[in-house]
């Protein structure tokens, strides 16, 4: 079968690649459409460090294949948006709520997929740039046969992140004053995230001018094309009470900390390298002010993906407007490129 190989030192489409029957607990996939997220360029680039060959690809969406045994909540037809937590289910994060945080699901990475006789890794437990891929049963959440699949593919991380971070870690409330910086697949999560809870004014930052009409579609208020604490305390002259960091740059997380409100909080999902510092003036801090980091939305994705189809359904959570452009996995270093120029929300490979 097809899917999109990263060796450690280039990307390459295949179609030789196997994988392992679905053993007990565990779910084949067959991926209908997979959204291209940033990090999978920056597994590429080194910025996340992951073992190789991989197949790459996170944010997926396809019918389910198969099931190994005492799989019970979906079966072979069912359609289903991949989450990429193989989190336990049974440890005491998982049970209080925090699947994010279960240590069974960060670090470890299987590797069901093989190619001439070599086993393949799997990209954030999830592959999704193959014609097939394995995940364990709580990954899989069914979705209404309606949805289109390219639309559906991006909640499984731009969603879950964005609006994630939004509901479930900033909490952000009815009348809160938002600022997002980057406005990618993360960050117009983010803008609608804010908008479904209610936020009066949204300022979305992003250095590219043709992501104004997307942002402001998503629901931003205003737009910049810097993240000078200038030009956005002339529209809040206090701050913000929540700024996200969606680009992944140091200088901008701490832009994100110099733009808070009395209170307010920097949510970090932007991912820099592995060894980035950033720092932060200590007495801006005695202000009530935090910081936060965010894994994925604090996400649980059986409850969230759920929420987030229906929202769809009722037209409150824009699925479709994300996805610029389709490409046939064999095209996926144009989709790479694009995605790298910032020609698109999200580019979305098909099978
Ligand atoms: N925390 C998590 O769980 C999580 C999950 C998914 C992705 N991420 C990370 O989120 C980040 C964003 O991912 P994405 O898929 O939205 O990326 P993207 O490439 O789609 O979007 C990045 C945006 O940032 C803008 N940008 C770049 N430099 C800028 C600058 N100096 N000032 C303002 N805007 C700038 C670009 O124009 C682009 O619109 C990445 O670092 C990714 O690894 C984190
Ligand atoms: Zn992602
Ligand atoms: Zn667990």
């Amino acid at each position: 079968m097809r899917g999109v190989v990263f060796d450690g030192s280039r990307t390459e489409v295949v179609d030789d690649l196997e994988i392992r029957e679905p053993g007990p607990g565990e779910v084949l996939v067959a991926v209908a459409a997979a959204g291209l997220c940033h990090s999978d360029l920056s597994v590429v680039d080194g910025t996340i460090p992951f073992p190789s060959p991989v197949v790459l690809g996170h944010e997926g969406a396809g019918v389910v294949e198969a099931v190994g045994a005492g799989v019970g909540h979906v079966a072979p037809g069912d359609h289903v948006a991949l989450s990429t937590l193989a989190n336990c289910g049974a440890c005491a994060q998982c049970d209080r709520g925090r699947p994010t945080m279960c240590r069974k699901a960060i670090g470890m990475p299987g590797r069901p997929f093989s190619r001439r006789g070599e086993s393949l890794y799997q990209f954030a437990s999830n592959s999704a740039f193959a014609e097939r891929t394995l995940v364990k049963a709580v990954q899989a959440v069914k979705i209404p046969a309606d949805l289109p699949f390219t639309s559906a593919a991006l909640i499984g991380c731009g969603v879950l992140t964005g609006v994630g971070a939004v509901l479930n870690r900033a909490k952000v409330d009815r009348g809160d004053t938002v600022v997002v910086i980057g406005t990618g697949g993360i960050g117009l999560n983010v803008i609608q995230g804010a908008r479904i809870a209610g936020a009066l004014t949204i300022v979305a930052i992003d250095a590219n001018p043709a992501k104004e009409a997307v942002a402001r579609r998503f629901g931003a208020t205003h737009f910049l094309t810097s993240a000078s604490p200038d030009g956005v305390r002339e529209i809040l002259p206090h701050g913000a009470d929540h700024a996200f960091e969606c680009v992944g740059r140091t200088e901008l997380i701490r832009t994100a900390i110099d733009l808070l409100d009395r209170h307010g909080q920097a949510v970090l999902l932007g991912v820099p390298a592995a060894t980035a510092e950033a720092s932060f003036l200590v007495s801006s801090m005695y202000l009530d002010k935090s910081i936060l980091g965010c894994r994925y939305g604090s996400s649980r994705p059986q409850r969230d993906i759920a929420l987030y189809a229906e929202l769809y359904r009722e037209g409150r959570l824009l699925l479709d407007e994300l996805v610029t452009e389709t490409y046939p996995v064999e095209d996926f270093a144009k989709a790479a490129d694009d995605a790298h120029h910032g020609r698109v929300a999200r580019g979305v490979l098909v099978f």
